[in-house]
C-alpha cells in the first residue's frame, strides 16, 4: 500500500483549523495538530489525527516537525484578535512572529516541501484607496495583528529565497461559518448570531456603513487544499467578493434569526477597517478555486449549526458581556 501524505496542520483545533483537518483526513492524509488551546478546543480535534498540546513558540516545535516529517505544512494558529493585539501588541507578537519564524525555521531545516499560511486580507491592506484589493494593493497594516500577520508572510519569503522552502500565502476575507466561537474575541457573524439567538442585541461600532467581505469557511478549506501541489511562491485573496455592509449583514441575519431589536451602536474602535473587500481573481485564474457558498446559504447554515449547538449546551453560551462585533 502506498504510504499516506503526512501534514501538519497548526490551529488545528480553532476554528478553520479543524474544518480542514477533517477535510484532510477525509482525503486519507495522515494529520499531525499542533495548538495550545488558547482559542481552540481539543474537542475540535478530529479523533484520526496526532494531536500535540505545544506552543508555536516552543523551541520542541521543531521535534515535533522531525517526528511527524510532513510533506505540507497548513500554519493556521495565530493569536486572530484584533482588539488583544492592540492591548498587547507584544503578546501578539511572540505568537504570530515568534511562533511563525520557529515553525517556518523548522519546516526549511527539516525538507518540509511545501508550507501554506493563512494570512489575512481583511486587514493587511488597511484603509485602500480603492477597493476590491488584489494582491499587488499596497499593504498597509493598522494594527499589531495585521502588522504580526504580514511579518509572517515576510519571513516566509525570506526563508523561501534563502533555503528554498516552498510556499503559498493565504490572504482570507472574514471568514465565518459552522463552529467559528459566538463567545469568541473575533467573527462578527457567529458573535452576532450569538447574542441574536439569546434575545440580545449585539453592538455595532459606528453606524453600521462599514463594509466587508465574507468567505464561507469550507471555501476556505477548498483554497488550503488547491494550494497544495500548486500556486507556489504565490499569494492569493480568498473571498467571496460579496461585499455588504454591517447594517446589511445585521438585517440579513435579524431576518434569518426572527430577530427584531435594533443594535447597539457604539463609537469607531481606533485601527478599524472601514471599506474593505478582496478581488480573488487571481486565485480563480491559478489555483482554480472558486468560492461556491453564497452569502444568505452560509448564514443559514451556521445559524442553524449555532442554534444546534446552543440547545446542546446552553452553560457554554455566555449570557452577555464584553463581546465585540467585528
Ligand atoms: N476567521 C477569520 O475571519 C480569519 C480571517 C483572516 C485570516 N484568518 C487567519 O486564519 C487562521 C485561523 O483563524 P481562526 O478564525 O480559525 O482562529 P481560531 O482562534 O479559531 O484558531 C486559531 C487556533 O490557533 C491556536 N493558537 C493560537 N495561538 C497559538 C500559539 N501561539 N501556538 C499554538 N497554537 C496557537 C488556537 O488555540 C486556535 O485553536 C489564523 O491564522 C487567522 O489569522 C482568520
Amino acid at each position: 500500500m502506498a504510504e499516506q501524505t503526512r501534514v501538519l496542520v497548526t490551529g488545528g483545533a480553532g476554528f478553520i483549523g479543524s474544518h480542514l483537518v477533517n477535510r484532510l483526513v477525509d482525503c486519507g492524509y495522515h494529520v499531525a495538530v499542533v495548538d495550545n488551546l488558547s482559542t481552540g478546543q481539543l474537542r475540535n480535534v478530529n479523533h484520526q489525527a496526532a494531536f500535540y498540546h505545544m506552543e508555536l513558540n516552543d523551541p520542541k516545535i521543531e521535534r515535533i516537525v522531525q517526528r511527524e516529517r510532513p510533506e505540507i505544512v497548513f500554519h493556521l494558529a495565530a493569536q486572530s484578535s484584533v482588539r488583544l493585539s492592540a492591548l498587547n501588541p507584544s503578546m501578539d507578537a511572540d505568537s504570530n512572529v515568534v511562533g511563525s519564524v520557529r515553525l517556518i525555521s523548522a519546516c526549511a531545516s527539516e525538507g518540509v516541501e511545501k508550507f501554506i499560511l493563512s494570512s489575512t486580507g481583511g486587514a493587511i491592506y488597511g484603509n485602500p484607496a480603492e477597493i476590491p484589493c488584489t494582491e499587488d494593493t499596497p499593504v498597509n497594516p493598522l494594527t499589531p495583528y495585521a502588522l504580526s500577520k504580514y511579518a509572517g508572510e515576510l519571513y516566509l519569503e525570506l526563508f523561501h529565497r534563502t533555503y528554498g522552502l516552498d510556499y503559498t500565502i493565504l490572504r482570507y476575507a472574514n471568514v465565518y461559518g459552522p463552529g467559528q466561537d459566538p463567545n469568541g474575541e473575533a467573527g462578527v457573524v457567529a458573535i452576532f448570531a450569538g447574542l441574536m439567538l439569546e434575545g440580545n442585541s449585539p453592538k455595532i461600532y459606528g453606524d453600521g456603513s462599514q463594509e466587508r467581505d465574507f468567505v464561507y469557511v469550507s471555501d476556505v478549506v477548498e483554497a488550503n487544499l488547491a494550494a497544495m501541489y500548486q500556486g507556489d511562491g504565490r499569494t492569493y485573496n480568498i473571498s467571496s467578493g460579496e461585499k455588504v455592509s454591517v447594517q446589511q449583514l445585521y438585517e440579513l441575519m435579524q431576518g434569518i434569526i426572527g430577530f427584531d431589536e435594533p443594535a447597539h451602536y457604539l463609537p469607531r474602535r481606533a485601527g478599524d477597517v472601514y471599506k474593505i473587500a478582496l478581488d480573488a481573481t487571481r486565485a480563480a485564474k491559478e489555483l482554480r478555486w472558486q468560492p461556491v457558498v453564497a452569502l444568505e446559504d452560509g448564514l443559514r447554515q451556521a445559524v442553524a449549526q449555532l442554534r444546534d449547538a446552543t440547545a446542546q449546551r446552553p452553560a457554554r453560551v455566555r449570557l452577555s458581556g464584553e463581546r465585540h462585533s467585528e
